[in-house]
């Protein structure tokens, strides 16, 4: 009896075990031979099928390839969001020997009183008209950029760090202040270029929460399948943080290439695609759901993504797990909505998961619309490097970007 009862016992548990796994996902392929044939979408052609010869169709096709991305995978904002921002400086002192200005700005969303960002500027002294400035996030607060004591911790809920002590009860703490190499702030000055940064998790903590948190706390659990993940809501908070950069003296707001490494990639990607002041687009690294190809179903994976991640997409966007090849837009067209502005896209030799060959082909695949723009697309405008190594952000691929924004948008 005893082996009956215990193979009962771990049937029940086994049939429970499967009642509350998720769905099946293949394992991930890394292999380019397995890649299965694919099409991808035509951004020349209008959803009634019939082409887009001229650069003056160009914005109604865009429309509607935006719409497909808002419905299908990123999200809509919510009806009734309020764009209204409430700044308030706290903090301008000079900076990195003096060589710069340390500027902190604390941003309201939608009511004096309401949540809040801490926009971090780091700019050159002595520009006159403003500085082209980097716009981007950070994954663990303004301070890692810097040991300086004078840049402010950040007060919302923080993730784990990888430097012990960092984090403390979900809060930033002084030991980690200068922890990343990611942000060269020196480098910046020395390019006349401004750095303004945001801590992501003030916008939204990086959780599957039901939209209680950060700026949905205003705003409410999507009513809609096709209403806004947290890339959506990280990309709105760069719009509002651009709103207040025009209004800033320190930074250029007609010359701001908005940056982002991974699934911040995705956010500035997704940024630029939803506002057409940012003047240049950096995707670092962005992977699926960023610039990679979704059909190639390599490395990560849309299934694998919305089961690890369900809070960063919209709900509609699970209709496509393992079913890539429904999706009714792939992620090219997403590079093609920032044309004709430049666009760079950074990849690195060992971060396979996010799909490097995918990345450059994403941005290949971009150039016909580019082109159709007056514009030259992969090459010029596209531009794309491959750096060695893993993961990350280094000083190189920030060469590249700074180089990239001096020759496409200020020589111009
Ligand atoms: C995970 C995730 C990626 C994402 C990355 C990151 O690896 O699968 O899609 O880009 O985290 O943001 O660090």
């Amino acid at each position: 009896m005893k082996p009956f009862f215990y193979s009962l016992i771990a049937c029940l548990l086994g049939q429970i075990a499967t009642a509350a796994d998720p769905p099946a996902i293949d394992p991930p392929n890394y292999d380019e031979a397995a890649i299965p044939e694919y099409t991808l979408p035509d951004s020349l052609t209008f959803e009634d099928g019939t082409p887009v010869t001229s650069a003056e169709q160009w914005p109604k096709r865009r429309a509607e390839i935006l719409n497909l991305f808002s419905e299908h995978i990123y999200g809509f904002v919510p009806e009734g969001v309020s764009n209204q921002i409430f700044p308030t400086v706290r903090k301008e002192i000079d900076f990195l020997d003096g060589t710069a200005t340390l500027k902190e700005v604390r941003i309201h969303f939608a009511k004096a009183d309401g949540p809040f960002m801490d926009l971090m500027i780091v700019a050159p002294k002595g520009v006159e008209k403003g500085s082209p400035t980097f716009l981007g996030y950070n994954f663990g607060g303004n301070h890692i950029t810097h040991p300086s004591t004078e840049i402010s911790l950040p007060e919302s809920w923080m993730r784990p760090s990888r430097t012990p002590g960092a984090v403390v009860d979900d809060k930033a703490t002084e030991v980690g202040r200068g922890s990343t190499t990611r942000w060269p702030l020196q480098k910046f000055i020395d390019n006349q270029m401004a750095l303004a940064t945001i801590y992501y998790g003030d916008v939204d903590p990086d959780f599957d929460d039901g939209f209680e948190n950060g700026a949905h706390s205003l705003f409410g659990k999507p009513e809609k399948p096709t209403e806004w993940g947290s890339i959506a809501t990280w990309a709105w908070a760069l719009s509002r943080a651009l709103d207040y950069l025009e209004t800033e003296p320190l930074c250029d707001a007609e010359k701001v290439a908005v940056f982002g490494h991974s699934r911040l990639g995705k956010t500035s990607l997704w940024a630029g695609a939803t506002d057409e002041r940012f003047a240049m687009v950096i995707s670092n690294n962005s992977g699926c759901g960023g610039a990679a190809l979704n059909r190639r179903r390599i490395g990560e994976r849309v299934a694998r993504i919305n089961t690890s991640f369900p809070h960063w997409f919209n709900d509609k966007f699970n209709a496509y797990n393992e079913n890539e090849n429904a999706l009714p837009v792939d992620q090219h067209q997403l590079m093609a909505l920032m044309a004709p502005r430049p666009l760079h896209i950074g990849s690195a030799s060992e971060d396979l998961w996010a799909d490097p060959k995918g990345e450059y082909l994403a941005g290949a695949h971009a150039t016909p619309v580019y082109e159709l723009l007056g514009k030259q697309g992969m090459g010029k405008d596209i531009r794309y490097h491959l750096r060695a190594g893993k993961h990350g952000v280094t000083d190189f691929d920030w060469d590249q970007y700074i180089n990239t924004f001096k020759t496409e948008v200020l020589a111009d």
